[in-house]
C-alpha cells in the first residue's frame, strides 16, 4: 500500500518539478533560504538509505540469493553516494539550501525503508529479471560515476564556475550523469520486480528528467559555442 502510494506521488512530481526547478547547485536562489557546506548536505541527506536498510536487514535478516543481491546493490550505491560522494565534490561548488537537504532526507528515510522492507520480507525467486536488472544497474552505476568524475574534474581547487564537459557520454547529452542514475535504478526496479523498486524509478526520472532540461537549457543560454547537437538527456532524441 505504501509502495503504492509512494509510486502515485512519485508520479505527480514529475509534471510538478518541469515547472519549479528544485533551487541547488547551479539554479539556487536567495530566495531558498539558509545553506550548509554542499559535503554536509549530501551526507545528511543520504544517509537515511544507507542505514536503514542496513537496520532491517540486522532486523530481520534474510540470506537468500535475491535479497542479498538487491541489498548489495542498493548498498553499493548508497554508501558510496553518503560517504565517498560528497567527498569527491570540489570545495568550491555552491553550498544546499538547507530545505533542499531536509526535503531529500525525508524521501532518502521513506525510500531507504520501504526498499529495506521489501528486501527483507517480499517472497522472490531467481529469476531473468533478477540477472538483467543487475547488468542495468551496473551499466548506469558506471555511467554515473564517469560522468560525476568528469564533471569534478572541471574546476581547480578552490575554482567554483562552470565550464562545458566533455568526453565520455558527453558527446550525446548535456547530463550523461542523470542517464546513468535512471538506468541504474530502472535495472534495480527490474531486478526487484516489485511496486517498491518501480516506484523509486519513477521518483528518480521525476526528479532527474525535469533538472536534466534545466541544466541543458542553462548550459545552452551561459555558453555561445556550446554543442549544438547535444540533447538534454536521452542520446539523439531528447
Ligand atoms: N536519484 C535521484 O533522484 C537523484 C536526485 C538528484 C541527484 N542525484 C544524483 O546525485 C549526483 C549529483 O547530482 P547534482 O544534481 O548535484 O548533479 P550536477 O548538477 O551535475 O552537479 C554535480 C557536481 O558537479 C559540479 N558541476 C556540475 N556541472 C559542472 C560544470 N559544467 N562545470 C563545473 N562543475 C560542475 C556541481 O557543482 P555545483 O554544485 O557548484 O553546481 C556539483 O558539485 C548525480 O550523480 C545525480 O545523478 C540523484
Amino acid at each position: 500500500m505504501l509502495a503504492l502510494a509512494w509510486l502515485a506521488i512519485g508520479a505527480l512530481v514529475l509534471p510538478a518539478a518541469l515547472f519549479k526547478t528544485a533551487p541547488y547547485g547551479r539554479h539556487t536562489v536567495k530566495s531558498a533560504g539558509p545553506t550548509i557546506p554542499a559535503r554536509v548536505g549530501w551526507t545528511v541527506m543520504e544517509s537515511p538509505s544507507a542505514l536503514l536498510p542496513l537496520l532491517l536487514f540486522a532486523l530481520y535478516p534474510r540470506f537468500e540469493p535475491v535479497p542479498l543481491v538487491l541489498l548489495a546493490l542498493f548498498e553499493l550505491h548508497y554508501i558510496h553516494r553518503a560517504f565517498i560522494y560528497p567527498f569527491s565534490i570540489r570545495a568550491g561548488a555552491r553550498p544546499m539550501p538547507v530545505s533542499i537537504a531536509a526535503g531529500a532526507f525525508f524521501f532518502t528515510s521513506v525510500n531507504g525503508l520501504l526498499q529495506g522492507w521489501v528486501i527483507t520480507h517480499q517472497p522472490f525467486a531467481m529469476d531473468p529479471r533478477v540477472v538483467l536488472g543487475t547488468v542495468l544497474f551496473f551499466a548506469g552505476f558506471a555511467v554515473n560515476k564517469h560522468s560525476d568524475r568528469i564533471l569534478f574534474a572541471l574546476r581547480a581547487p578552490g575554482e567554483s564556475g562552470y565550464r562545458i564537459p566533455r568526453g565520455g557520454l558527453y558527446g550525446l547529452v548535456s547530463c550523461p550523469n542523470y542517464l546513468g542514475e535512471i538506468v541504474q535504478w530502472c535495472g534495480f526496479a527490474l531486478a526487484s520486480y516489485s511496486i517498491a523498486g518501480l516506484s523509486f524509478a519513477v521518483w528518480t526520472i521525476a526528479n532527474l528528467l525535469p533538472r536534466a532540461r534545466a541544466h541543458h537549457l542553462w548550459y545552452r543560454e551561459t555558453f555561445p559555442d556550446y554543442p549544438r547537437e547535444r540533447k538534454a538527456l536521452l542520446p539523439w532524441l531528447y
